[in-house]
């Protein structure tokens, strides 16, 4: 059966949210290179297009964790199952998210990488859901959106591995 999707943010809606953050970001990163990290597999769409978007040069890397919880919810302990190529050592650290929820694996992930000496680490989602943070002290640097707390699907979102490849930000009304 075919899920019914209503659209949230239309694409052309969150292709101009991207331009407008990756300007920001070029100039906040101006005379420096930007190591952006993409979370793997729901960061994908976003990065790509993110990195398009930026001026000053770009590393990329790629990072692929998982969460042991019980279905919707992350526990906070975080298993890496792919780690990054590359060290981190000196470099401007930018995470690119699809969206936090709970701040968890956010949460666990910068304090890992803090470990390995980047010059410092920053944070980038596409989406944010402020109603459901647990980690308070998570800060997020660029937010493409807040959204309420509802089941987002499209630009690397999933709903059982489902519509990651929707060019914009629908809701599955189930
Ligand atoms: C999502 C998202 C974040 C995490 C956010 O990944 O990409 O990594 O959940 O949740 P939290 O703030 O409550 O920790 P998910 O585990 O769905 O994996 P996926 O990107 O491969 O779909």
């Amino acid at each position: 059966m075919e899920d019914k999707i209503r659209v949230l943010i239309p694409e052309q809606e969150v292709d101009e949210k991207v331009k407008e953050i990756g300007k920001r970001i070029s100039e906040d990163y101006a005379g420096k290179s930007v190591h952006l990290i993409c979370v793997l597999k729901g960061g994908v769409f976003f990065t790509c297009e993110l990195a398009k978007r930026i001026s000053v040069p770009v590393s990329l890397d790629f990072m692929s964790v998982s969460s042991y919880g019980s279905g919707t919810e992350s526990s906070g302990v975080v298993k890496i199952v792919k780690d990054l190529d590359e060290p981190l050592a000196g470099k401007h650290v930018l995470i690119v998210e699809d969206i936090i929820d709970s701040g968890r694996t956010l949460s666990y992930l910068i304090e890992i990488l803090k470990q390995r000496n980047p010059a410092d680490i920053r944070i980038c989602t596409l989406l944010d859901k402020p109603s459901r943070r647990v980690k308070k002290e998570v800060q997020v640097d660029y937010t493409c959106f807040s959204i309420p707390d509802e089941f987002v699907v499209g630009y690397g979102l999933d709903y059982d591995q489902k519509y990651r490849n929707l060019p914009y930000i629908g809701v599955v009304e189930l």
